[in-house]
């Protein structure tokens, strides 16, 4: 959601601020910019609606020379997509600015400026700041000061990079509720939103923590609190590897993503398991004591992690007999949900920052000192992960496609790790159950391999839907949550509208949606709902539809004309199931939109990571 890169080095800084700002594309793609304080101290801007790409061509870095400079991607809040809207914003040409989140009172700041004869050319949230500084300097000794001050007046989140003729050696940054982070370079010193932009540069980071606002020159770093005070932030040495961020020889990283996941799977498993026992320590040093006390959960997420948290209240409620609720997140911090004590308050989230899983934390937390919280993460320094009590680190690696997909399969594992080790605390879990369980979590990484070969197949499939506008995708159980993941992933990138029933419900509305123009995708496991699914089947095939099966090969589902048929592996268990119907689902939505010629990475009006509310 917005990505900003900054720096102060030795050297022109432009070519590794468009480099940067290719890397925070994920975070917001319709409009980037950058300004940077050229050797004669002027602000020299540049700035263009679209892409990075866009912005790449109209600039030549080796002759937009300067030491100093910020960087921007944007995803519009306030002011749609435009060259005029696109950070950074300044102000007389003495105060540039880049900004990620919203500044909810900037109509009020914005009133009161235009009075002092402030002069706004956007239509952004953003200007307000730039202004508000440059007012500050008039009575300030300097940048820092000034922002210290002007900072005072904001409401909302924000972080920010801000540079000025006026102290042409600094880069002042700032955070609060949107994530910043410093880079310790050799050379020189960097901002960012996210570690792998400057992989290039450096692998030294800071984390600055709520309320910090930094100083930040070429040599030097000086940190202040949000009580003024300065401070040692420690500098954390990243396992990241800029391998890791490139698409290898896939076409785009959804497909290389999805097929890291038996990787993935299994870096989230190692350590977390022995021969047939989950480890109850993955999850915290106080995890036991606090698993055995719990007994309510409530799960808060968004988006694909919301997905997963819907597998889990089946796992949980079925293996370790918890009544479980989960809400989305975006709901959940606006209502007065009854918080009732020894809850275990879990958030999902792949980026740990997510600004109403975030915030729905901190609510309960204020509202309700008696629950303990525990984050699902993908993300070890992110918010949710210093907010919270307990954390479990899925260990998926960096995610670029904007379409989540081994982040949900890892969070799946995650969640059933926990169902099992909740469900040990509280005695309902037999030794022989978590063998079974741990044996099937071992399988994981092969048959997800092995349902991968069912990519040409699917290839095959996805041709259905080169002239579809509507999806529907049937599920019973826990592959209800599963079908809800297999519809947003076709809506995210394909644009086409899906929507996810409890094949059961078909009969009391959705039904009347099935023509011959909407194919309907189904889940097949073999379980005990699998008769009841196989009458649905029926049901929906009378109307004509063109039907889409994914089953287990011992599902037997009886083929039918204009059917088709997929198995994809035999005798799951219901923690293996949903993982492993996860796959066709991911690939069907990936072809679709390939077939549809949409941007499978960066599909419009998403972005991966929404720190805004
Ligand atoms: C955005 C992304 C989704 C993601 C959701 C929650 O909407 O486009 O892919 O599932 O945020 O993100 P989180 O980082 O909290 O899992």
């Amino acid at each position: 959601m917005c990505g900003i890169i900054g720096g102060i080095c030795k050297k022109n800084i432009t070519p590794l601020l468009l480099k940067g700002l290719k890397r925070l594309e994920y975070r917001g793609y319709d409009s980037a910019g950058l300004v940077v304080l050229t050797t004669d101290n002027t602000l020299q801007r540049v700035r263009e609606a679209g892409k990075v790409d866009n912005l790449v061509s109209n600039i030549d870095a080796q002759n937009l020379d300067g030491k100093v400079g910020i960087a921007h991607t944007r995803w519009a809040t306030h002011g749609k997509p435009s060259t005029k809207n696109a950070h950074p914003h300044i102000c007389n040409n003495s105060v540039g600015v880049v900004h990620n989140g919203i500044i909810e009172n900037f109509l009020a700041l914005k009133s009161e400026q235009q009075k002092q004869n402030y002069h706004f050319t956007s239509d952004t949230d953003t200007e307000v700041i730039a202004h508000g500084i440059h007012l500050a300097l008039q009575t300030c000794e300097n940048l820092l000061e000034a922002t210290q001050k002007a900072i005072k007046t904001f409401a909302g989140a924000y972080s920010i990079g801000v540079i000025s003729p006026t102290n042409p050696g600094h880069i002042i940054a700032a955070r609060s509720g949107s994530p910043l982070i410093i880079g310790v370079g050799k050379y020189g010193n960097f901002i960012t939103s996210d570690q792998v932009a400057l992989l290039d540069v450096t692998k030294q980071f800071i984390f600055l923590e709520e309320g910090d606002i930094a100083d930040i020159s070429a040599n030097s770093i000086s940190i202040f609190d949000k009580n003024g005070l300065q401070v040692e932030r420690e500098i954390k040495t990243s396992k990241l590897k800029n391998g890791q961020i490139s698409k290898g020889n896939y076409a785009h990283y959804m497909q290389k993503e999805i097929f890291e996941q038996p990787q993935a799977i299994s870096d989230t498993l190692e350590s977390r398991i022995t021969k047939d026992k989950v480890m109850i320590e993955a999850f915290g040093n106080d995890a036991q004591q606090i698993f055995q006390q719990v007994e309510h959960i409530q799960i808060i997420a968004c988006g694909t992690s919301y997905n997963a948290g819907l597998v889990a209240k089946y796992w949980l409620e079925d293996i370790a007999k918890i009544p479980t609720h989960i809400e989305v997140a975006s709901e959940y911090r606006y209502r007065n949900p009854v918080i009732l004590d020894n809850t275990l308050f879990i958030t999902i989230s792949q980026s740990g920052e997510t600004a109403d899983t975030l915030e729905a934390l901190r609510s309960v937390k204020k509202r309700n000192a008696a629950v303990h919280s525990l984050t699902i993460c993908n993300s070890a320094e992110s918010s949710l992960v210093c907010e919270s009590e307990l954390t479990f680190l899925t260990h998926a690696g960096v995610e670029i496609g904007v379409a989540s997909t081994k982040t949900f399969t890892t969070q799946l594992v995650a969640l059933a790790l926990l169902s099992v080790v909740i469900g040990k605390c509280q005695k309902q879990v037999s030794e022989q159950q978590e063998k079974v369980i741990v044996d099937g979590l071992k399988r994981l990484p092969g048959l997800i391999a092995k349902a991968l070969e069912q990519e040409g197949q699917i290839i095959k499939l996805a041709k259905t839907f080169k002239n579809k506008f509507n999806a529907l995708f049937l599920g019973r159980g826990a592959m209800h949550a599963i079908a809800m993941e297999g519809a947003l992933k076709l809506k995210e990138i394909s644009y086409i509208h899906a929507e996810a029933y409890p094949a059961g419900e078909l009969k009391h509305g959705p039904i009347a949606l099935i023509d011959r123009d909407t194919p309907v995708i189904a889940i097949a496991p073999k379980d005990e709902l699998l008769d009841k699914l196989k009458s649905n089947l029926q049901e929906v095939k009378s109307r004509g539809s063109h039907m889409i099966v994914f089953e287990d090969e011992a599902s037997n589902v009886a083929p039918m004309e204009g059917m088709d048929i997929i198995p994809i592996t035999h005798n799951l268990g219901r923690i293996t199931a949903p993982i492993i119907f996860t796959i066709p689902l991911q690939l069907l939505s990936y072809h679709a939109a390939l077939i549809k010629g949409t941007d499978v990475d960066q599909p419009r009006n998403l972005a991966k990571s929404v720190t805004v509310e």
